[in-house]
């Protein structure tokens, strides 16, 4: 099982980064898959010059879906929201060197987590 992965998406499944939650996060990303019944959630610290500076995410999913939203908070990191908008899953299981055919759609979660977060972000700033 384990051949079809990556050494990266083992590496990140066994030990993910920036898991956890961040209490005044500026937005919030919750997204599930309906089929596989995996759900991810996404914390974006922003700040004034709409740089994102911290990212943390809380999974209950399959190991792609881990090390995908693991990647994906690295990713963000340092980048403007508009920036971070262009990620996109493919990038993501790039960067984690690629990913099995049938795991795609998990990245696609870890993509869609990013945009729910950045639309909440976005939402929250013009009230
Ligand atoms: Fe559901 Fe991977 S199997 S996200």
């Amino acid at each position: 099982m384990e051949g079809q992965y990556s050494d990266k998406v083992m590496e990140h499944f066994r030990n993910p980064h920036n898991v956890g939650e961040i209490p005044d996060a500026d937005g919030i990303g919750n997204v599930g898959n309906a089929i596989c019944g995996d759900i991810m959630r996404l914390y974006l610290k922003v700040d004034e010059n709409e740089v994102i500076t911290d990212a943390k995410f809380k999974t209950m999913g399959c190991g792609a879906a881990i090390a995908t939203s693991s990647m994906v908070t690295e990713l963000v990191k340092g980048k403007t929201v508009s920036e971070a908008l262009k990620i996109s899953n493919h990038a993501v299981a790039e960067a984690l060197g690629g990913l099995p055919k049938i795991k795609m759609h998990c990245s696609v979660l870890a993509e869609e987590a990013l945009r729910s977060a950045i639309n909440d972000y976005l939402a929250k700033k013009q009230k």
